[in-house]
């Protein structure tokens, strides 16, 4: 047996045999203990800053101001997340985690009654962001005004359970990073959920702070063996209520197998069913691999509704018409419920045209599906698993993470008044 040994900051997984040690680095503490012993002040880190903290590259919608901000964002005037932080980093040393915004995060969804009426009075008496102040004075006011809003507050949860699998063929467009933060977000708000981590690569597992080395208990059992969902299902460490099927590597061969199985496309459906039946989920989340395979297309079968991330950018919208063909396809052979109900916009950088342009396009074509809220860069979210945790853990107060959190109380809206 190795021993273990965590290497946090450099995109180890939680739980991997160590390495970095015998390459002659000292063993470091684990993420988690890291948080609970930390006293020491946060260590210096050069953070790139674009679109981080830029309050108006987000959705104003759930507060009831108009989303136009985040149209604005080529002209924008310079806000608080435009200055460039750049200060010496220790590639070993990362960041040490807001510990403060971790238990705040954990303390989420108790908010009483009382309190929120006093949240509301401040809310209020904040100054509007077009009050004439100054741009960075307006930033802070939005972002301040959607802390106050969206923190803490209960989700109502949905009619009845919904499954969403999430996918884009496209490579990279923050299908796992939207899975993991939309769970994260609708658990914290008081809701049980489940994620399916149906990438080999195991990035879902990995930010939920799941073990998934090769040989664990995965969602390989589950589809080439006939192994019980529930055997396999484990509780996120960061999160309460968020569960996690985790992925291994060993998923990487189950594309072939599965070829010559009985039933191949409907093996993860049946699995999932039977779990349903005796655990009750509010929502239960599919990441998918990149591309339209045998896992992807048990994911279609396995699910009501397909929730696309797109990413904010040229190319976005090149595979899309092939991602909505297969959904056609299933649906008319293999799934006739299956519908693209979500569409979250990823990876908005408030600076440049570009973004926008293919935010506008997106959500001409697809008005309906299209939430309101589109996730701002912040590098921030691509820090978090490294740590085996998501942005709403890793530093709630982020404006990605508030984003996320927006995304979510908007899907659990739309779930609530029984949609899908
Ligand atoms: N809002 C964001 N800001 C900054 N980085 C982000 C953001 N969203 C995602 N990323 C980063 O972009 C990269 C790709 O994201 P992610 O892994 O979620 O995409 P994916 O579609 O699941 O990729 P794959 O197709 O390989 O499964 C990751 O490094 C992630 O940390
Ligand atoms: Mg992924």
């Amino acid at each position: 047996m190795h021993d273990v040994v965590t290497v946090a900051g450099l995109g180890w997984p939680t739980g991997r045999p160590t390495i970095a040690a015998g390459l002659g680095w000292p063993p470091r503490e684990s993420a988690s203990e890291r948080v609970r012993t930390t006293t020491a002040p946060p260590s210096t880190v050069s953070r790139e800053t674009s679109g981080e903290g830029d309050p108006a590259s987000l959705d104003d919608s759930l507060l009831g101001t108009p989303a136009a901000t985040q149209d604005e964002g080529a002209a924008a005037p310079a806000s608080a997340g435009d200055v460039s932080r750049e200060t010496s980093v220790d590639p070993l040393d990362p960041p040490d985690r807001p510990v403060d915004a971790v238990e705040a995060s954990r303390s989420i969804a108790t908010v009483s009654v009382d309190a929120v009426a006093a949240i509301d009075a401040v809310v209020a008496a904040l100054p509007d962001d077009d009050d004439g102040d100054t741009p960075l004075a307006a930033a802070i006011a939005v972002d301040t005004r959607r802390r106050l809003v969206l923190t803490g507050r209960p989700l109502p949860p949905p009619t009845h359970t919904r499954v969403l699998t999430v996918a884009n063929q496209k490579g990279g467009v923050g299908k796992t990073t939207t899975a993991v933060n939309i769970a994260a977000a609708l658990a914290q708000s008081g809701l049980k959920v489940l994620v399916v981590d149906l990438d080999p690569q195991g990035n879902a597992s990995t930010a939920l702070g799941v073990d998934h080395r090769s040989g664990v208990p995965s969602v390989y059992e589950v589809l080439v063996d006939g192994a019980e969902m529930t055997g396999v299902v484990v509780e996120s460490p960061t999160v309460a209520g968020l569960f996690c099927v985790p992925a291994t590597i060993d998923l990487a061969g189950a594309e072939i197998e599965l070829v010559s199985l009985v039933a191949r496309e409907g093996r993860l459906a049946r699995a999932l069913a039977a779990h349903l039946a005796d655990t009750a989920y509010d929502y239960v989340f599919i990441d998918c691999p990149p591309s339209l395979g045998l896992l992807t297309v048990n994911a279609f079968v396995a699910a009501r509704e397909v929730f696309i991330p797109i990413q904010c950018e040229y190319y976005a919208l090149e595979g899309l018409s092939q991602l909505l063909r297969s959904v056609e396809m299933i649906r008319s052979h293999l799934n006739p419920e299956l519908a693209v109900s979500t569409i979250l916009l990823t990876m908005h950088d408030g600076r440049t045209r570009l973004s926008s342009q293919v935010a506008d396009e997106v959500r001409e074509h697809f008005p309906e599906q299209t939430l309101r809220t589109t996730i701002p860069r912040s590098v921030r979210v691509s820090e978090a698993p490294s740590f085996g945790e998501t942005v709403m853990t890793y530093d709630p107060l982020n404006s990605a993470a508030l984003a996320y959190l927006e995304a979510a109380a908007q899907i659990a809206e739309r779930g609530a008044q029984g949609s899908r």
